[in-house]
């Protein structure tokens, strides 16, 4: 569409959202709800999944590779729908491009303010929980945090293995004394598809903290600051992957779906 300035209406181009897999949907869907108009085109790298227990470099890498392709459908914002890749790859990236950056870190600051005297356990990938702006974060809000790296976690849910989540959660959650537990925050994308689970398993005056709805107004913040923001006609979501036909199917039922592994 021509605006009445001849210019290009940059309000009606996609916003590109990325994961290393199918995690990231669970901050889309949120995105739907909030941006109803917008169109989004995710992409889930599936081929170079796991992000978690890669290095630095090699997230900034595959992070550059998924931007170049987003960057070639026009997209007008970017959301990192992944807590390692933004930990990552965030500050590189928004030196190197002109569209707006949302990324997505663990939800530390919701926990301290819901947190009594008790622990808050910050569930993460490995490499999240090293990142020099993850240490930023557990200084300012990290009284009482631990870090619980969950090697191998995101690949149950890759694989739809709920049976085997939740044995791995069931083990994790008995290292810990669950009554001195306050707040309980899921760092890392894929883990929200297990949020019910995670709610049976533990008592109910724990609180779970996670940052799609946070991610979600946030997107819509940026958008609206820079004239980007996109209210009238009905949103699409086109879903890329550098998987394959399976991981697209995946993405569809993870983004239709109410609850997972129930
Ligand atoms: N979903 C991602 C996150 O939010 C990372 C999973 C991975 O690739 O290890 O951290």
């Amino acid at each position: 569409m021509i605006r009445e300035d001849n210019s290009v209406d940059r309000r009606l181009d996609p916003v590109g959202v990325f994961d290393s897999g199918v995690g990231g949907i669970s901050a889309l869907r949120e995105m739907i709800r909030v941006l109803p108009a917008e169109t989004f085109i995710y992409y889930g790298d599936i081929r170079n999944a796991p992000y978690g227990t890669k290095s630095t470099d090699e997230v900034i890498s595959c992070a550059r590779a998924v931007v170049r392709k987003l960057l070639d459908q026009k997209i007008k914002a970017l959301v990192i729908a992944c807590n390692t890749a933004t930990g990552a790859a965030a500050a590189t990236l928004r030196r190197e491009l002109s569209i707006p950056v949302i990324g997505m870190e663990p939800a530390l600051k919701p926990a301290s303010e819901i947190r009594k005297n008790g622990r808050i356990l910050v569930l993460a990938t490995p490499l999240t929980l090293h990142q020099e702006k993850f240490n930023r974060l557990m200084e300012k809000y990290g009284e009482g945090a631990e870090r619980v790296p969950c090697n191998g976690l995101m690949e149950l849910v890759e694989k739809e293995d709920f049976s085997g989540a939740e044995q791995y959660l069931r083990k994790l959650f008995s290292g810990f004394d669950m009554a001195q537990v306050d707040a309980v925050v899921l760092g890392c994308t894929h883990y929200v598809f297990l949020k019910d689970m995670i709610r049976d398993m533990i008592p109910a005056e724990t609180a779970i903290t996670e940052g799609s709805e946070g991610t979600a107004r946030q997107l819509r913040r940026i958008l609206q600051k820079n004239d980007l923001l996109n209210e009238q006609g009905e949103g699409r979501v086109i879903l890329q992957t550098s998987g394959t036909e399976k991981d697209i199917r995946l993405m569809r039922k993870l983004l239709e779906k109410d609850k997972m592994g129930r």
